[in-house]
Parts: structure tokens; sequence; C-alpha cells
């Protein structure tokens, strides 16, 4: 990576490559399965292998069953041991031909006019403020005329958060600030990423609220499963939805 790193890219990289290898050997469970298939449906995938550019891509939560499905992906991330890990199980998938990692935070404008989709998955409130923007313009021109951008953020409004991190921070359970890494989140309002979407260029954003209780709730009651889809549909109480994700189109 060639970028100027803040000290904030430099804590984000240290805490997530020190958690790769967990994350890496969490197992879909039935709550993530309804989650991440009702995600799919929202981004609205032609059936043609597309090229696709996921920011963030971790340890290839989404970019396994997307090159799974026969698509190219793009992965990026600040995180080496993260690519390592999806490099090693694109490999035991055989799908490896298929992707490609780059070690970068996109501060720098990498591509052109190149992908069918965008991908952008919990990533944005990591990103240091000030480089938010720059970011989003180099999304922009690395996506084709036509293409669309598709987005998942944590929603502030949402109070669970709050009252997760303060548990977990009395408990220290994660022996880890988690909170450190996540409190940019504050900022990641909707108003805040539809801003940034504008000032891009992006238009025809849409936006879907989803799930007021963590989908992991479901492995507890899977009640909070069907209370989440009716939640999903009220007005007022769906604008305080865990999860907020957009699709916008340049
Ligand atoms: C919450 S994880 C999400 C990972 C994956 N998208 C998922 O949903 O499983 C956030 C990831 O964003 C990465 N990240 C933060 N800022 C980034 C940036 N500017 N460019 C690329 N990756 C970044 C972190 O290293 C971390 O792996």
């Amino acid at each position: 990576m060639t970028e100027t790193k803040t000290i904030q890219e430099q804590q984000q990289e240290q805490y997530w490559d020190d958690v790769a290898e967990v994350i890496g050997s969490v197992k879909l469970d039935y709550p993530g399965q309804v989650e991440q298939d009702a995600f799919f449906s929202f981004m609205a995938l032609p059936d043609r292998p597309l090229r696709i550019l996921e920011i963030g891509a971790g340890a290839g939560r989404l970019t396994m069953p997307l090159l799974l499905a026969g698509h190219n992906v793009v992965a990026t991330e600040l995180s080496v041991r993260s690519l390592e890990i999806l490099r090693q199980w694109a490999e035991k998938n055989g799908v490896s031909d298929r992707l490609t990692t780059v070690h970068t935070n996109f501060e720098e404008p990498l591509w052109t006019n190149e992908f069918d989709l965008v991908l952008f998955v919990n990533v944005i409130h990591h990103i240091d403020r000030n480089k938010r923007l720059v970011i989003m313009k180099n999304v922009y021109q690395a996506l084709r005329l036509g293409g669309p951008l598709v987005i998942i953020e944590p929603n502030p409004l949402n109070v669970f958060y709050y009252v997760l991190y303060f548990a977990r921070w009395l408990k220290n359970s994660q022996k880890k600030n988690r909170w450190a890494t996540e409190k940019g989140m504050v900022r990641s309002t909707r108003w805040h990423i539809e801003s940034l979407l504008k000032q891009a260029g992006f238009t025809s954003v849409q936006r879907q609220p989803y799930a007021w209780f963590p989908s992991k709730a479901g492995n507890i009651y899977r009640g909070f499963l069907a209370l989440n889809h009716w939640f999903n549909r009220l007005p007022v109480v769906r604008e305080a939805a865990a999860f907020i994700w957009y699709r916008a189109v340049k």
C-alpha cells in the first residue's frame, strides 16, 4: 500500500489483522443466511457473470458467495491478514482464479469505468472521515456508467449498538477496545451517506432499513426474525433499524 496512512488507519489495520482469523472462522448460521438472501435480492444482480469491486472485503463473508456464483471479484482491504484468509478460502473452493486481492485504502484512484458493481459492506464508518469523500469519488470512477454501488452501514439511530458496546466494555469480553474501531458509525447517518453519494455524483439512491434486532438475535429466538421482517415495514420504527442498505447508480 503506497498511500499515506493516518493513525486511525494504522489502528484499523492492526485491529482487523488481529481478528481476521476469528472472523474468517465464523460459519454462516440460519439468521445470517436469511439476511444474506435478503441482501442478494436487494442487490438485484443480473443473471450473467459480473466484474465486481468489493471495498473492505474482510475475510470474504460476501466475496465467497459472489465468487461461487461465477462472478469475478477484485477485493480491497487495509488488512493483509484478511486478504490472505480470503485467498486461502477461495483456493479451497476452487474459485481463486476469479479473485484479485489488493492491499489499499483506495485513497488513490486505481480503476476507471471497469466494474459492473461495487460493494461496500460495513466499511464506510471505519474510514477516516476526511477520506470518505475522496474514496467515494474513486468508487464512482471505478464503476462503468449505469453500474450500481451497493452499501450496508450500521445505523447510529439504533440504540442496540450503544447497549451492546457498553456491555462488552463492562465485561471486557473481546479483550479489545471494539468501540475504538466502531465509533465512526456515530456520524454514518443516512444523511451523511446520502450526501457522500450525491457529492460523488451518484443518482437514483434507494434506501432500505434492515433488521431492528441484529440477525444473530434469531439464534436466541427465531421470532426476532419475524419481528425484524415486520419492523422493516413500519414507518418511523424502521428508521431505527440496525442497518441501512443503499443502492445508487453512476
Ligand atoms: C466490519 S469489517 C467488514 C468486512 C466485510 N465487508 C464484511 O462485511 O464481512 C470492516 C473492514 O473494512 C476494512 N477497511 C476499513 N477501511 C478500509 C479502506 N479504506 N479500504 C479498504 N478496507 C477498509 C477493515 O480492514 C475491515 O476488514
